[in-house]
């Protein structure tokens, strides 16, 4: 497989911190960087996903702008990951795995037991990210997406991590 990481991208640079509102405007840009219209989502989705019960967002930042997010859902002990989104101009870079590492973290200190999320069966970048974090394809929702691409429903366990991350660590 081609390397991905060609940047050298300084990773230790990265400041991890819950979102606040005020980061609506970049999460939407980089969902539309990250995703095709139609399967992006809207202003209105990211505040109704805000809204849910047991909702959180977190962000990395690089000299203070905002490079990737993860939106996410508990439920008692299960957690849903929405979506992970790296600026597509660093994504290779390490940032993702950062980012989980922070989020399967968290999940264990919140006592979660298991990790769900789909992801669209052509994004094989998406899928060997999420193996390589230990994931595995649990089932197929068919038609899932708007454009009427599958789902894999992928499922992972929280871990905790090895290092310190940012400034989330409980
Ligand atoms: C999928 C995504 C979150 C991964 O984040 P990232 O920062 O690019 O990934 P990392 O650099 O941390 O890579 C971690 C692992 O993922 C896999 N991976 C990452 N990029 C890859 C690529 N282009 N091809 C194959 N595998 C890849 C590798 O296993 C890699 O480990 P390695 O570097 O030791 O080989 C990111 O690419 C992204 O935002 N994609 C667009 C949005 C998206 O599809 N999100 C998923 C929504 S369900």
């Amino acid at each position: 497989m081609k390397d991905h990481r060609t940047k050298g991208f300084d990773i230790s640079g990265l400041h991890l911190r819950d979102s606040l509102p005020a980061d609506l405007e970049q999460l939407v840009n980089i969902d539309r960087l990250c995703f095709p219209e139609g399967i992006a989502y809207a202003k209105e989705d990211f505040h109704y996903l805000s809204k849910k019960n047991g909702s959180y967002t977190v962000v990395a930042e690089y000299d203070q702008r905002i490079v990737a997010f993860a939106i996410i859902v508990t439920e008692t002990t299960k957690m849903h990951l929405v979506t992970l989104d790296v600026l597509p101009s660093l994504q290779g870079e390490g940032i993702g795995s950062l980012l989980m590492n922070q989020i399967l973290n968290r999940a264990c200190l919140d006592k979660i037991q298991r990790v769900d999320l789909e992801v669209a069966e052509d994004n094989p970048k998406a899928i060997s990210f999420y193996r390589a974090q230990g994931f595995h394809t649990v089932k197929r929702l068919r038609k899932y997406y708007p454009n009427n691409r599958d789902a894999l429903v992928m499922t992972g366990k929280p871990k905790r991590a090895n290092f310190e991350i940012g400034s989330l660590v409980k």
